[in-house]
């Protein structure tokens, strides 16, 4: 893989600067009516696949308001929950103030914790959005103990939600040099590439959430438009071009419908990533 592409940010100023426009775009609409709504299966989903007891260090990077980190502290883990977007930590300890989570603000490129300090770390549709993926698939490792098990979901570049990111890809500007599409995070040869021979027992399993949460035509665009941040903002972007935003609408309606398996059900592939940190 190009190295200029994995290279971890250098310009100081503009990393801080993109950090904090995801952080609007992850903070606009409404991310925890998605996850509460659409898709609270997958962090349910990946704290079983990681079989945590009670006691053990977990570590949920890119948690939102804790689609995985609520359940991973019903099993009496000492979990903390770690985001780029205060607002979202600030819903999700609102919502669940009794969770006894340690809910913390933290770029995933840079986290704050020493070399070891988790026994668990995870990640529900959370580390994919992180811009320079080899600066957070090394952060991740890095506070991973050796023998600590990974568990990371990831939308896959071919299944819907993959999807949605390429077709809005062709109506909001360019991103800048190295950052990289989030659903490459669910193609196992780019997350080979990332982990080299640090994880042992790298698994991929693939697997899907049924959503029939939008059963009309326009119906997943509209919610989508209003409530989920990526295409919120591209919708915003386009507030001057009603052509585009026309062209836009119909994108998306004919991705819905081209996913539609009838009776208003789509089909959103994920794989779940897991291993252990040698
Ligand atoms: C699709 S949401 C998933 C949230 C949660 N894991 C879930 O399953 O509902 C993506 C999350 O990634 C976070 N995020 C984006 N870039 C990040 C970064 N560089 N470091 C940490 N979190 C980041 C966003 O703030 C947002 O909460």
């Amino acid at each position: 893989m190009n190295s200029q592409i994995t290279a971890p940010p250098t310009d100081v100023d503009g990393d801080a600067a993109l950090k904090q426009r995801h952080r609007t775009m992850w903070a606009s609409g409404h991310y925890d009516r998605v996850a509460r709504e659409i898709i609270p299966e997958l962090g349910q989903r990946l704290v079983a696949s990681l079989a945590i007891t009670s006691g053990e260090r977990v570590l949920d990077i890119a948690a939102g308001t804790g689609n995985a980190a609520v359940p991973a502290a019903r099993t009496g883990a000492t979990v903390v929950a770690s985001d780029l977007t205060p607002e979202l930590l600030e819903t999700g300890r609102a919502e669940h103030p009794d969770a006894g989570i340690d809910w913390q603000v933290a770029d995933a490129e840079a986290l704050p914790w020493p070399d070891g300090s988790y026994d668990v770390v995870l990640s529900t549709v959370g580390v994919m959005f992180a811009p320079h993926h080899q600066a957070a698939a090394d952060e991740l490792l890095r506070v991973l103990r050796p023998g600590g098990r990974l568990g990371l979901l990831s939308w896959t570049p071919e299944g819907f939600i993959g999807r949605l990111f390429a077709t809005m890809r062709d109506f909001v500007p360019a991103p800048p040099a190295g950052v990289q599409p989030p659903p490459l995070w669910g193609d196992e040869a780019h997350v080979r590439e990332l982990f080299g021979d640090r994880v042992e027992d790298l698994a991929f399993d693939r697997a899907h959430v049924d959503v029939d949460a939008f059963p009309g035509r326009e119906d997943f665009r509209a919610y989508f438009r209003d409530n989920y941040g990526p295409t919120l903002m591209a919708y915003r972007a386009l507030a001057d071009r009603p052509d585009r935003r026309a062209e836009l609408d119909a994108a998306l309606d004919a991705l819905a419908a081209d996913a539609d398996e009838g009776s208003g059900r789509m089909r959103w592939e994920y794989v779940v990533v897991s291993g252990r940190r040698r």
